[in-house]
């Protein structure tokens, strides 16, 4: 067990406390009052943290991720009294974690909030970083707030009752801090595969909290993602096109998106073919379909991506496995490096 902090100007220092029991929010509340936010999923798989607390239970699924759902608890939070003195905690996947972090930024002007993410994506990215916010019509985390929580509560024990999909979308975005981080993950990844895949508890703790430690390391340097948090994008330019036009999971979209931006790499002749390859194998040898095509749809999205800028695209390539550079490339540019 043990907690990292880190800190930006917008807010004080969220401490993360890494390998922690799930019910170590209690203790964090500090005496505070409080409400949590979850869904009826995660109370059915983990009833007992949810005993004696005044609880507001969303439908997290994506269409739901809206202003209407803020709207709703908003009228929840007043029914059950709640002042600038309470602490909302939000307990679920990247969706509830989104939503806590921007109804707490909006509520009586902003009130205090922890996060216990449930998903390996939310453990690793989603309640990490201060991005909050919830969809509008099909734009997606069009409205939300930076605002970083006071705590969260990282168990990774809660791995264990994700579906296939989802751990194989969460290992996703860790592969991503894999190949844009130092070694450390990807030595685990490439020695532990079965482990990994076996979500053995003790390796999945390590996995997790280096995944979390590359993360803020990178937020910090740019807590408004005007800079170097870009490199965060790696692998979710092409992702996000093939996720919204083929309706794949994001973190498994991430990985076609990975191997798209490995064949540009290669081809502009930024990265060596012996990396390419090694990081193509180490997709295969995960289970992953790295294939991927791009067609009308596929640039159409592209084009309306929101790190366009004038005709270039803010484009996360590698020049080697931790040396993440971007970019910017025209549509047709992407178009001959991935034919
Ligand atoms: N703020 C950010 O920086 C950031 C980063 C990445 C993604 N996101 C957002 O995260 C969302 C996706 O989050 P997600 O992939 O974590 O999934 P999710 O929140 O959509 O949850 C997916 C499903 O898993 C269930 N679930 C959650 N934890 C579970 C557990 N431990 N066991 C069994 N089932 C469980 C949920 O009830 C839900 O049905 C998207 O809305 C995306 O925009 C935000």
């Amino acid at each position: 067990m043990h907690t990292l902090e880190y800190s930006t100007e917008k807010k004080s220092t969220t401490s993360i406390f890494v390998s922690h029991d799930k019910q170590y929010f209690r203790e964090l509340a500090c005496g505070r009052k409080f409400v949590v936010i979850s869904s009826e999923n995660i109370l059915k798989s983990y009833p007992e943290i949810f005993q004696d607390i005044n609880l507001i239970t969303i439908d997290d699924i994506e269409s739901h991720k809206n202003l209407a759902t803020i709207e709703d608890i908003i009228g929840k939070l007043a029914g059950f009294g709640v002042d600038r003195s309470f602490i909302l905690i939000g307990i679920g996947g990247g969706i509830v974690c989104d939503i806590t972090g921007f109804v707490a930024h909006i509520y009586m002007r902003g009130i205090r909030f922890g996060l216990v993410p449930t998903t390996l994506l939310a453990l690793t990215d989603a309640a990490i970083g201060g991005k909050n916010g919830v969809n509008f019509g099909c734009n997606k985390n069009m409205i939300g707030s930076f605002d970083n929580p006071d705590f969260i509560v990282a168990d990774s024990n809660f791995v264990q009752t994700l579906s296939e999909e989802q751990y194989m979308s969460g290992l996703g975005e860790v592969i991503k801090y894999a190949l844009i981080g130092n070694g450390e993950i990807l030595r685990i990844l490439t020695d532990d595969k079965d482990k990994v895949l076996a979500r053995d508890g003790a390796t999945m703790q390590k996995v997790i909290g280096d995944a979390i430690r590359t993360k803020i390391e990178i937020v910090k340097q740019d807590p408004d993602d005007k800079g170097i948090r870009q490199i965060l994008n790696f692998g979710h330019t092409i992702g996000h096109s093939i996720e919204i036009t083929e309706g794949i999971p994001h973190g498994i979209a991430v990985v076609k998106g990975i191997n798209a931006a490995i064949d540009i790499s290669f081809k502009a002749g930024i990265l060596p073919e012996k990396e390419a390859q090694f990081i193509k194998q180490l997709l295969i040898d995960f289970g992953y379909d790295i294939s991927y095509h791009l067609g009308k749809k596929q640039f159409e999205a592209l084009a309306n991506d929101k790190k366009k800028e004038n005709s270039h695209i803010r484009f996360v390539l590698l020049e080697g496995i931790g040396k993440p550079i971007i970019k910017n490339l025209t549509i047709d540019e992407i178009a001959r490096l991935t034919e």
